[in-house]
């Protein structure tokens, strides 16, 4: 019989405890120390004699019993298997965080949430599942829909790809030389952006010029890409372009990324001015103008105001649109227009990622915009959505501790705030979802600044008796961070307002 109490196990970050606990046990059995039939010691036991946890036991047993090495017989307990010797190998169960890189800033799991100003997406309680049923209807039952259920082209289904470049064409957005191609909502069209201007061109210049803070699946596609980001930071009036230009100048980057109305996270709008100047500034240090155009419709109050596109007398400028803010974010539709020659490289790299996007949400959001829903749902979702903004910005002015700023949005769904010091967004969340509110600390929205104090609210989802509720909780739980601190200092406003 084998001395257990012998096995010597290393404590090695490579080689997890059982897998070295199975591998000496299979080498006492290849050795014929151990013979077949013989018991193993009870887990508990061997848990002892070993100092190790039992579950390491138990799972070291499990891979041996997997490799048909031990046989397992309740109430018995654990044998060599019959057949002696093998000659298979051990079952590697594999360690999918040694293979997988880590998740980049992954979310901690909320508990219990029961308002949650985390997500910027409409309100599934407005959607208008009536017309949308019967407008699918529609389509399922038109002489189109074989076509629809076909393979279809990677720059879109036909009809609806015709009907957004007119659409955009006769606003004066889209010129001759331009062409469009549908993608899976905006966020694929930035990762088949990032892919085409970094992975796929991984010579010179690497660098990205982003807004900061800026919306974090935007930072993400472009570092996974191998960009450099460059954070040009934002104001209550958006990106500065003055500092933008010193970017400009001193990294020569390649793409410069802008949110140009209601930005995520702060809700910030270009005046006409530095729109203006921004483009000129795009043309004058030859950096790829990328317009993220996805919430310019969600203008609850002021003049509308010119896209970056059309004000691009280049005609260089790539804008993105979407239908996620407008209508149905899970039907998965956005769309890219740009210069011809992009437009084909998207093609060709929207084939290798997924063929085309999925033809019937197409179809059934070219119905939908044709027919005038879009247009009274927009209307709806519009006017809704400025009782939203006012009720969070008089909530965030009752209740937020004295001190914090908060940006003034005119659109949009989302706001910015920084608290005071010395509040903390992340210990203001811990104690926020203990009272069951939720929302995004700054640090997800950091292009390379840190934004410590600063949180995003996203109101667009919610009813404004939740905004008013939550607001409310965010003012308990600062006053008991505050409380917290044992010689709180006074509150300082925060010198600059994002
Ligand atoms: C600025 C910005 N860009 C892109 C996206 C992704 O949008 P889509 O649903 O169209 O992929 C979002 C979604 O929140 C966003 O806020």
């Amino acid at each position: 019989m084998a001395d257990f109490s012998q096995i010597a196990l290393e404590t090695t970050p490579d080689i997890p405890i059982y897998r070295q606990l199975a591998d000496r046990i299979r080498s006492l059995v290849d050795s014929g120390l151990i013979q077949s039939g013989e018991k193993l010691p009870a887990t508990r036991e061997l848990a002892g004699l070993l100092r190790v946890n039992r579950t390491t036991v138990s799972a070291a047993y499990a891979v041996l019993e997997q490799s048909g090495i031990l046989e397992g017989h309740v109430g018995r307990g654990t044998f060599i298997a019959k057949v002696g010797k093998t000659e298979r190998p051990l079952i590697q169960s594999t360690d999918w965080e040694k293979i997988l890189p880590a998740l980049e800033n992954a979310a901690p799991a909320p508990g219990k949430i029961a308002i949650s100003f985390a997500s910027s997406r409409p309100a599934e309680r407005s959607f208008p599942l009536a017309q949308f049923r019967r407008l699918t209807k529609e389509v399922i039952d038109s002489p189109e829909a074989s076509q629809i259920l076909q393979l279809g082209s990677s720059h879109g289904y036909p009809p609806l790809r015709r009907y957004l470049l007119e659409q955009a064409t006769s606003a004066g957005i889209a010129r001759p030389t331009d062409d469009l191609i549908i993608t899976n909502g905006c966020q694929q069209a930035l990762d088949l952006l990032a892919r085409l201007f970094f992975s796929e061109n991984r010579t010179g210049n690497n660098g990205v010029a982003l807004e900061d803070p800026v919306y974090h699946g935007l930072i993400r596609v472009f570092s996974r890409a191998g960009a450099n980001a460059l954070s040009i930071p934002v104001d209550a009036a958006g990106l500065d372009p003055a500092l933008l230009e010193e970017t400009l100048q001193q990294y020569r980057p390649r793409l410069l990324v802008v949110t140009p109305s209601f930005q995520n996270p702060t809700g910030a709008t270009l005046p006409p001015d530095r729109r203006q100047r921004i483009v000129e500034l795009a043309q004058r240090y030859s950096v790829v103008l990328v317009e993220n155009d996805i919430y310019s419709e969600l203008r609850y109050q002021g003049p509308h105001l010119p896209t970056l596109k059309q004000l691009d007398e280049s005609g260089n400028a790539i804008l993105l649109r979407s239908y996620s803010k407008v209508s149905f974010p899970g039907l998965r539709v956005g769309w890219v227009i740009a210069p011809q020659p992009v437009i084909a490289r998207l093609a060709e790299a929207k084939q290798l990622s997924d063929l085309h996007s999925d033809q019937l949400s197409q179809a059934v959001l070219l119905r939908f915009a044709e027919s005038g829903e879009l247009e009274h749902h927009l209307a709806r979702t519009r006017s809704a959505g400025a009782e939203l903004l006012a009720c969070v910005l008089e909530s965030c002015a009752g209740f937020l501790p004295p001190g914090s700023r908060f940006t003034r949005p005119t659109g949009g769904m989302s706001l910015w705030v920084e608290l005071p010091a010395p509040l903390l967004a992340d210990s203001l969340l811990r104690r926020a979802r203990e009272r069951g509110v939720d929302f995004l600390p700054g640090r997800y929205f950091s292009a390379r600044r840190p934004h410590a104090r600063g949180f995003r609210l996203s109101f667009g989802g919610l009813t404004p008796a939740e905004i008013a509720r939550g607001l409310e909780i965010l003012g308990e739980a600062a006053r008991a961070e505050l409380a917290s601190f044992a010689n709180a200092a006074p509150l300082e406003p925060v010198a600059a307002l994002v």
